[in-house]
């Protein structure tokens, strides 16, 4: 299946108190296999809003999500969870890590709950797996860290290996440096855009950093509920 995403006629309102806003306007998108997409866009205008759809975290209020040829719209709020582990990783401005565990725990437990995992080895091969990209995002040092003791740039590594876990076909990012510094910001980007290739994931990000727009296939613009 060479189109991983499509986004057909998609249409977002929201009630604020009982007045209706439209963010999102007839958005069509296809996204293809080994391909990185840059979104742009003014605060507000729907850009996260946009993402969690793609990610299925949220129903469109019209319009509809194909996912590896699958169509989105008739499934339950369990199966949308099941598939969102994975065939989705998330990587957010901030890395949503859970303080009590490790590094290394809070990288395996998308795996913990993907039955998929059972067939190739279980507990075992999830932890090779987070070793692994652990090692690879250069935190061998750190995979027994809890995240308050790592720094800003370290936390976001390992949410991206925590991204990587269930070997996702798509890989979502929503201003994924927007809390770091500039030059840890880089690195970041250069890690993300590395480990995105280097796999044939599809990869949207929403971002305005100009040096990752460069290196985009794709760069679209968000506003008044369009892309363009
Ligand atoms: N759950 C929600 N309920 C009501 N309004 C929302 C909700 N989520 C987002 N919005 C509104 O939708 C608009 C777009 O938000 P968002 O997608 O977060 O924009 P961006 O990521 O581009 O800054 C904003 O006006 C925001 O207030
Ligand atoms: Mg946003």
């Amino acid at each position: 299946m060479e189109n991983i995403l499509e986004v057909k006629n998609v249409c977002k309102s929201f009630y604020q108190g009982s007045k209706e806003i439209e963010v999102l306007n007839d958005i069509n998108l296809t996204v293809k296999k080994n391909t990185l997409i840059s979104i742009q866009g003014a605060s507000g205008t729907g850009k996260s809003t946009l993402m969690h759809i793609m990610g299925v975290l949220e129903k469109p209020t019209s319009g509809g999500i194909v996912f590896d040829g699958v169509s989105m719209t008739d499934k339950s709020d369990k199966e949308l969870a099941v598939w969102r582990n994975e065939k989705i990783g998330f990587i957010f401005q901030f890395h949503n890590l859970l303080p009590e565990f490790s590094a290394l725990e809070n990288v395996m437990l998308p795996g913990m709950i993907n039955d998929a995992w059972k067939d190739k080895g279980g507990r075992q091969s999830i932890r090779d797996k987070a070793e692994s990209l652990l090692r690879e995002v250069g935190l061998e040092d750190r995979m027994n860290h809890h995240p308050s003791i790592l720094s800003g740039g370290e936390q976001q590594r390992v949410a991206i290996a925590r991204a990587l876990i269930n070997d996702p076909v798509l890989l979502l990012a929503d201003e994924p440096t927007g809390n770091l510094d500039r030059k840890t910001g880089e690195v970041v980007y250069e890690l993300l855009i590395h480990l995105s290739r280097s796999r044939s994931k599809a990869f949207i990000v929403v971002t305005h950093d100009e040096e990752l727009v460069n290196k985009s296939d794709c760069l679209f613009h968000l506003k008044d509920g369009g892309l363009s």
